[in-house]
């Protein structure tokens, strides 16, 4: 397929000497690039969403584990306050695991700066290969819902779940594209919107509540996602809301995919309750875009992810290959220990 005609936004650059990144929480307002000049800057733009979406932060910091080695900075310091920037999505680990196993071998600032580049390119390729596998599923004609933003800015490229829809618009499959808003970061309304937009594809928002009604409409046939992390059964942590859309379309005989790449694959955690999900500033539900909405003095309770438990998964998609109906004996036929 033309590739090119869907991939044009790069949120993850390297410029030799720093990192730039799309500032993610002022799309689609404003296209205001940061530069990082630092692991610490990385770690900062990680926590802060700046840069979001599991393979993205992950290949931004290894770009920091590369930026702290061109400064001799200390590189296990640089490791730790990278891992503990987020602690759900395993690609974090997974990437800077990749750097340190380098490291431990001896490598320079240039080799690691290689790994770094090989890890970005590896995930762009791997997302063209998944959104194919993943459109092969998809009948002629069919509706889909995402939720969350799962394309080119929260990836090297292409993206995951949306990488898969890209495949199956080009192919035809794919008739109607609806988007959950995302609340309460609004990753849907304003990142995947903007991406679909920008791509000329058809798509529509709908409230995160809608999506039962939606369903119940026959409109949809799939619901696609991302993943955070896939445990070792085919648990998949996932932005906030995922849960509830796979108990949803379970009712309504709607089939749910889970696309994600190999890197999100977490055999050493046997089940989604062993998962870590991140709980974030209860200030991001009380407000919508910085702006106060909840009266002064009401709390809240702000976890951004959870789990799906395998039973409610369809097809788990990767760059290896297709798990349908995962569980842990499937799981462990593609990706071993
Ligand atoms: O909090 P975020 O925006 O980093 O959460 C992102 C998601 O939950 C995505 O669905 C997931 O990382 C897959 S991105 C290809």
């Amino acid at each position: 397929m033309d590739y090119d005609r869907y991939d044009r936004v790069r949120a993850v650059q390297w410029r030799g000497d720093h990192l730039r990144l799309l500032d993610q929480r002022l799309l689609p307002q404003e296209e205001r690039w940061i530069d990082c000049r630092d692991a610490a800057a990385v770690t900062q733009a990680i926590r802060d969403l700046a840069v979001r979406g599991a393979p993205a932060i992950g290949i931004a910091a290894a770009w920091g584990v590369v930026l702290a080695a061109q400064q001799g900075a200390p590189l296990d310091a640089a490791l730790a306050q990278l891992r503990a920037a987020r602690p759900t999505a395993v690609n974090l680990m997974w990437a800077l695991d990749r750097m340190k196993a380098r490291i431990a071998a001896g490598a320079d600032a240039p080799a690691l700066e290689r790994e770094a580049q090989a890890i970005q390119d590896e995930d762009l390729a791997a997302n063209r290969h998944m959104g194919e596998l993943g459109a092969a599923l998809i009948a002629s004609g069919s509706g889909v819902l995402t939720h969350c933003n799962t394309g080119s800015l929260a990836t090297a490229g292409f993206g995951t779940a949306l990488g898969v829809i890209r495949a199956g618009v080009a192919q035809g499959r794919i008739a109607n594209v609806f988007a959950g808003e995302t609340r309460p970061w609004q990753q849907g309304a304003r990142l995947t919107m903007y991406e679909l937009v920008r791509d000329g594809i058809p798509a529509r928002l709908i409230a995160d509540s809608a999506a039962a009604h939606l369903m119940k409409s026959g409109a949809v046939q799939w619901v696609i996602v991302g993943a955070d992390r896939i445990a070792a059964n085919g648990d998949t942590a996932n932005k906030i809301g995922t849960y509830q859309l796979a108990i949803a379309a379970k009712h309504h005989g709607v089939k749910f995919m889970v696309a994600a790449p190999s890197s999100t694959v977490d055999m050493a955690t046997a089940s989604g309750e062993a998962i870590e999900i991140e709980l974030r500033d209860p200030a991001e539900l009380l407000g919508i875009g910085g702006r106060r909405v909840v009266v002064e003095g009401a709390e809240a309770w702000n976890p951004v992810f959870d789990v799906t438990p395998a039973s409610l998964i369809d097809a788990i998609v990767t760059e290896r290959g297709v798990i349908e109906r995962p569980d842990e004996a499937s799981m462990r036929a593609l990706f071993g220990a």
